[in-house]
């Protein structure tokens, strides 16, 4: 499942690439289903799409009770909720340099991150295809989420507010002394668990293969977390879909 030794390379790091259950099989499906939703089509190389797709690979991805048990272990809580998922995939792009995107997604402060349950939201990059450094590897830089929680709790605007999702690009964060950027390189099947509130971003693909992820994000039950208007719409209709579409055992994932 997860280690106590990965939940503190989680806590302190930010983020933390475990193994997960998963089949070659459930894997290979979840692959095929990303191509047929995110085709290459010349200028773009970078695809996503969030909260609004029903391929059954995606449902048994969004529904495996693994997650729901890593997530309750990292956020400890009783009980976690879906919050959103999302699919992406960056296709090779020959003869440029490498790259990468900086920012964050939440902000939290320093408080938010030690509470019992953690009032933070707990993100899986679940890799379907290999990442390897030059295969639009999601770069980070460990600890930042710290520095700027800390940042944060010191400020009395930023201090006890409810979380709330907004991206912030690395140019209009705080000057603080962040480490360097590092690749996160896994195995398909592996799952990076990352807070996005590190400060964290895409980079491009000098590979030939496509870069495949699966993402699903969970809170703890009775932690609620903000969404702008537009997402908070997008969530509601995506959970009311999924409760006609998961299976009935697994229902109690979906916020009520
Ligand atoms: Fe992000």
């Amino acid at each position: 499942m997860i280690t106590e030794q990965q939940i503190e390379r989680f806590d302190i790091d930010g983020a933390v690439t475990i193994d997960t259950p998963l089949t070659t099989s459930e894997i290979a499906s979840a692959s095929a289903a990303i191509s047929d939703h995110l085709p290459f089509r010349e200028p773009r190389y970078r695809y996503g799409a969030s909260s609004d797709f029903f391929a059954q690979p995606f449902l048994d991805l969004i529904q495996h009770p693994f997650f729901e048990e890593v997530a309750k272990r990292v956020l400890r809580a009783d009980g976690v909720k879906l919050f959103q998922s999302a699919i992406a995939c960056t296709y090779p792009q020959l003869g440029v340099e490498f790259s990468f995107d900086q920012h964050t997604d939440i902000q939290y402060c320093r408080s938010d991150l030690q509470a019992e349950p953690r009032r933070m939201l707990c993100s899986y990059f679940l890799w379907i295809s290999d990442v390897n450094d030059r295969r639009a590897p999601l770069m980070f830089r460990p600890e930042s989420h710290l520095l700027i929680g800390t940042e944060r709790e010191k400020n009395s605007s930023t201090r006890g507010v409810v979380p709330t999702v907004e991206g912030v690009k690395m140019s209009n964060l705080p000057e603080l002394p962040y480490v360097d950027p590092i690749p996160i390189v896994a195995k398909a099947g592996q799952v990076s668990v990352l807070t996005t509130s590190t400060v964290h971003g895409a980079s491009v693909n000098l590979d030939s293969e496509p870069r495949k992820a699966f993402i699903v994000t969970f809170h703890a039950s009775e932690v609620e977390i903000g969404l702008p208007a537009n997402q908070a719409e997008m969530k509601h209709k995506y959970d009311r879909e999924l409760k006609r579409r998961l299976r009935p055992e697994r229902l109690h994932i979906l916020a009520a």
